[in-house]
């Protein structure tokens, strides 16, 4: 296996493999496939992430990913198999999907079509047998339509799949298995590289402390597409062996930084149904594919959805600079908005916590305009132990109420020891938000809204707790039913 850097991306293309030196570092997918291709199926629509026009499926190992191709690099297809909307059909018959959605009309101006067709594309090949109409609905949720409406577009993929066998999903396709060497496209003043190993990012980022990590470019897309950033040094994280893993060990789960959202929520599903649905409303299916653990924390954003919940579990996050590692406990590595324990050429290596011990429960809510594709206005979550009805070992942290995630520690220490049926006592706390939060009004909600929110949600928490049995939510399956 040759181990010297490549300085051009390959990719396989209508099953023949494509070598391909992009521009310029900064160059994204979209204007790789409508200006340098020239195949116009794909759509641009919002350029940053929100409507699903220029949605693109990317196969690695079989596996189909929906993803934003408006913000994307280029250099991020390195070792994948891209297919567009025009891939899909052949000379003589439109793809099932394509086929279903004439059948039912669900396509008005169509400028939405090609989008919802490869997100369907998507779903339609990772999956087999019927599908529920939850799982339509959360595979579409980053398509915009704003003339067919969803009905006709979900009733045809539930009419074609309800046909389809019931047996394990076979991964179609070739096997992608990504590229052996690293890649270094540029000079030492301008370049986008792809390590591949931790010890390769650890060396690259101690020469060149002022280059730019990125990982899923979920944000870092939105910095190019809209502000016109044009970073100069760029260094890729996706093809790190090793960086995306999850492992549980001894009852500590161990997350890389580079591991998807969309990893993320399927390992931790089974332990933790609160944070899947937290994560089932993060962002899209486009989104959670791309997006990645490590750069939700690393970006420090206040209003990221998974530090709260981290928080409150007590996680650790590992940072590395050259050879040297440290730990330290997530809370601390937001200073103040804008500011983390970041040194310069350090990066996030990985976060850990325990899973929650038989007796401890964990809660979390996200508050946000509109249930999907939306950042929180408020998130909170809490972490437990009822013993003998009553709670211990608090740990409750906000996001939206901050210049940074946050503790409410002295709402945590209020709570500690009350019985989970004294209503007062448990009142009296939740009051105790206004100590540790002085939250901003923005466009997004006004402090008042935002305090009362927190309330609501914490008020709920420990309803939960004192009563598991009483539904206090409104379920996923019930709003995706007819
Ligand atoms: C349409 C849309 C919807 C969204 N919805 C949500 C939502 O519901 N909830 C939410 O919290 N966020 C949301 N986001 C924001 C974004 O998806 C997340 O913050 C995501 O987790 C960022 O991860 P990334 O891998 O894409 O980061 P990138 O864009 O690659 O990087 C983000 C930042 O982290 C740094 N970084 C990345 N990896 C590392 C590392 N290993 N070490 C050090 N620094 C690193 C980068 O330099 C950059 O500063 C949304 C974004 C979009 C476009
Ligand atoms: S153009 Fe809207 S998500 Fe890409
Ligand atoms: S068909 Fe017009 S936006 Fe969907």
């Amino acid at each position: 296996m040759s181990t010297s850097l490549r300085s051009e991306i390959s990719f396989a293309r209508k099953g023949a493999w494509q070598k391909l030196r992009p521009e310029r570092p900064r160059e994204m997918l979209l204007d790789h496939i409508r200006l340098r291709e020239g195949r116009l199926g794909t759509k641009e629509g919002c350029n940053e992430g929100d409507c699903g026009a220029c949605t693109v499926v990317l196969r690695r190992n079989g596996l189909c990913q929906a993803v934003n191709s408006c913000i994307l690099l280029t250099a991020q297809i390195d070792g994948a198999e891209l297919i567009t909307v025009e891939d899909i059909a052949t000379d003589s018959a439109l793809h099932p999907v394509q086929e279903a959605l004439v059948r039912r009309h669900g396509s008005q101006c169509g400028f939405c079509t090609p989008g919802i067709v490869m997100s369907l594309y998507a779903l339609y090949e990772n999956t087999s047998g019927p599908l529920s109409r939850a799982e339509v609905l959360e595979a579409l949720q980053g398509n915009l339509c704003r003339c067919t409406g969803y009905r006709p577009i979900v009733d045809a993929m539930l009419e074609l799949c309800a046909k389809r066998p019931a047996v394990p999903a076979v991964l179609a396709g070739e096997r992608v298995e990504g590229n052996p060497a690293g890649l270094f496209i540029g000079d030492q003043d301008r370049f986008i590289a792809a390590p591949k190993t931790e010890a390769a990012l650890a060396d690259l980022l101690l020469s060149h402390p002022d280059a730019l990590i990125v990982s899923g470019a979920t944000d870092v897309g939105l910095w190019i597409t809209k502000r016109l950033d044009d970073p100069q040094k760029i260094v890729l994280t996706g093809q790190i062996e090793g960086f995306e893993a999850i492992k549980t060990a001894h009852g500590r789960m161990t997350i890389g930084a580079g591991a998807s959202h969309a990893a993320f929520r399927a390992a931790i599903a089974p332990h933790l149904p609160d944070f899947d649905d937290i994560l089932r409303r993060f962002g899209s299916a486009q989104v959670r594919n791309s997006g990645s653990v490590g750069g939700n924390i690393a970006n420090g954003s206040p209003i990221g959805d998974l530090a709260p919940c981290l928080i409150a579990l007590g996680a650790t996050l590992h940072l590395r600079s050259g050879t040297e590692r440290r730990e330290l406990p997530l809370e601390e590595f937001f200073i103040a908005y804008g500011r983390q324990d970041r040194r310069p050429s350090e990066f996030v290596a990985a976060l850990s916590f325990a899973l929650p011990a038989p007796g401890r429960v964990f809660k979390a809510f996200k508050l946000s305009k509109r249930p999907d594709e939306d950042i929180s206005s408020v998130l909170l979550a809490l972490a437990a132990n009822i013993e003998n009805g009553r709670l211990r070992g608090l740990r409750i942290a906000c996001g939206g109420m901050a210049g940074t995630p946050k503790r409410a520690l002295a709402t945590e220490t209020a709570l500690e020891g009350i019985a989970l049926d004294d209503r007062d006592a448990m009142e009296a706390a939740i009051a105790f938000l206004a100590e540790d939060f002085q939250p901003l009004t923005d466009m997004r909600a006004s402090a008042a809204y935002r305090m009362e929110g927190a309330k609501a949600l914490l008020r709920r928490a420990l309803i939960e707790c004192a009563m598991p049995d009483v539904p206090t939510r409104l379920d996923a399956q019930l709003m995706a039913a007819e």
